[in-house]
């Protein structure tokens, strides 16, 4: 994907990279993590390039420290974001509110390439309907487990909009676009018992992107597994 040409920045600034106790942490504490109170996983979008510079868009949640100075991403071995990282060390991490933007890059289901505006610091793209960006680069890399451990410090940040808000109806379907992406490691029946707790929160709080969004998710797990409003209609009847 070739991003636009033009500026798309409205504020942005470079940020001193320092070492700090998170950045420590976050190498090696990783399985207490969540026993740390500043520490959390955050849930985005990172674009990558491959050696070629297409640019690929996956949805993604790094482990993230105070201050935001760095991040721990874990991509699967099987992602092209993993593979794009080891050939072309630098990416970008979004904060997004549009669940749509998100559900497509987590389940590969752009029909063209979304938006993109150039980067400031590293070589690759911003998706132009994020809120806010962070400009990485890879200082450590192990792959010697399925899923990889890629620490990366930020080199840049910037922000184009404000974020919109808490909505449950966006959480749910973030929960849903996890599952849809697990759906190999997935019972059918479990993944339809969410489907209805995630549409009762979709139906009572959701705006027509929510709405959207769901039905790509829903599309997207019928592909795989055929019989699956049959399921959902079985477990609530
Ligand atoms: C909110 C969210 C967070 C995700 N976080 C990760 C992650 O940390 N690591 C990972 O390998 N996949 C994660 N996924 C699944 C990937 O987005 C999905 O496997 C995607 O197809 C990978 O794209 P790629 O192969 O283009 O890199 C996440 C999905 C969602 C919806």
């Amino acid at each position: 994907m070739t991003p636009p040409a033009g500026p798309g920045t409205l504020a942005s600034s470079s940020v001193r990279t320092v070492s700090t106790r998170d950045d420590a942490d976050l190498k090696f504490d990783f399985s207490t993590r969540i026993r740390q109170p500043d520490f959390m996983i955050l849930e985005g979008i990172v674009t990558t390039r491959d050696s070629h510079g297409t640019v690929n868009v996956a949805a993604m949640g790094p482990i993230v420290g105070e201050g935001m100075r760095s991040l721990l991403l874990r991509p699967y071995q099987s992602t092209t974001t993993y593979q794009n990282l080891k050939a072309h060390p630098e990416g970008v991490f979004h904060i997004v509110d549009d669940v749509e933007l998100l559900v497509r890059s987590a389940l590969n289901l752009f029909d063209a390439p979304p938006a993109m505006v150039p980067t400031s610091e590293i070589s690759g793209s911003v998706l132009a309907d994020s809120c806010r960006w962070y400009e990485f680069r890879v200082t450590e890399l192990d792959d010697s487990r399925e899923r990889t451990e890629i620490q990366a410090e930020i080199v840049h940040t910037g922000s184009l909009r404000d974020f919109l808000g808490f909505n449950r109806a966006k959480h749910a379907v973030i929960e849903y676009a996890i599952l849809a992406s697990r759906l190999f490691m997935l019972d059918e029946a479990d993944v339809a018992r969410h489907y209805g707790e995630f549409r009762t929160i979709l139906e009572k709080t959701g705006s027509p992107q929510e709405f959207r969004a769901f039905e790509l998710v829903t599309d997207y797990v019928i592909k795989q597994w055929p019989h699956f409003r049959q399921t959902v209609t079985s477990l609530n009847s």
